[in-house]
């Protein structure tokens, strides 16, 4: 089996939001679509491991926010690189509340969704539910998993469901950064800046 044909589908990249204990918690999720237009009904698959399954299973809610392209780094590594378990995620992001969720600024819009069945796809929940509002906030291109993957240098981490292993191609030495995972080819000059997520060389190992 040829998995590269994985990597030719397609989908955005969202900030899936939800509460835990009443606390504002949330991740990236690549994996959203819309199942059906008349109730509107969208899915999300959910990594098990990750403190948003527990939370959108304890509400029985989650909110999905529409990332743009030029969406900050801060917000791809706080969503999608840390835990809601060991750090506030809202706290340093600029948002405004609706519907009791936090909605970040820079969201193109957002989809506030009910769960009405959940499916356990092994390491995955798949959280399907009915739209109970939506808005689009603002005109911006939304980002793509693709846009993500060839212009931001964008890594998948482990509990992404499309995550793949990385296979070493060339001879060049390679500096994988412990925080997002980006993989930087050649050698570190001493000011260099992780392009995703902003820290520095002394956060970078080699592969
Ligand atoms: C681009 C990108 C796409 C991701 N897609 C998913 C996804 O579809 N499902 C998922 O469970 N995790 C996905 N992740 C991983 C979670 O965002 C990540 O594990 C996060 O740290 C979980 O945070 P939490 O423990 O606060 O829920 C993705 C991460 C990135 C960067």
């Amino acid at each position: 089996m040829n998995k590269e044909i994985l990597r030719d589908l397609s989908y955005g990249v969202y900030v899936v939001s939800s509460k835990k204990e009443d606390r504002d918690v949330g991740c990236i999720v690549n994996s959203a679509m819309q199942i059906t237009s008349s109730k509107t009904t969208i899915a999300i698959s959910v990594n098990l491991d990750n403190y948003t399954n527990s939370a959108i299973k304890e509400t029985g809610e989650f909110v999905l926010q529409v990332l743009p392209e030029e969406v900050d780094s801060n917000i791809l590594k706080t969503f999608g690189f840390q835990s809601s378990r060991e750090v506030d995620k809202f706290e340093e992001m600029d948002f405004e509340r609706k519907d009791n969720y936090p909605i970040l600024t820079c969201a193109i819009g957002y989809l506030h969704v009910r769960v009405t069945q959940i499916v356990e796809v092994g390491t995955h929940t798949l959280f399907i539910g009915e739209v109970l509002s939506m808005e689009k906030l603002k005109e911006d291109t939304p980002m793509t998993y693709a846009y993500y993957h060839q212009v931001k240098k964008g890594k998948s981490p482990k509990n992404a469901p499309t995550y793949q292993e990385e296979v070493k191609e060339s001879n060049k030495k390679q500096y994988v950064c412990t925080i997002c995972g980006y993989v930087h080819e050649g050698d570190l000059p001493e000011d260099f800046v992780c392009p995703i997520c902003g820290v520095g060389r002394e956060l970078f190992k080699e592969v």
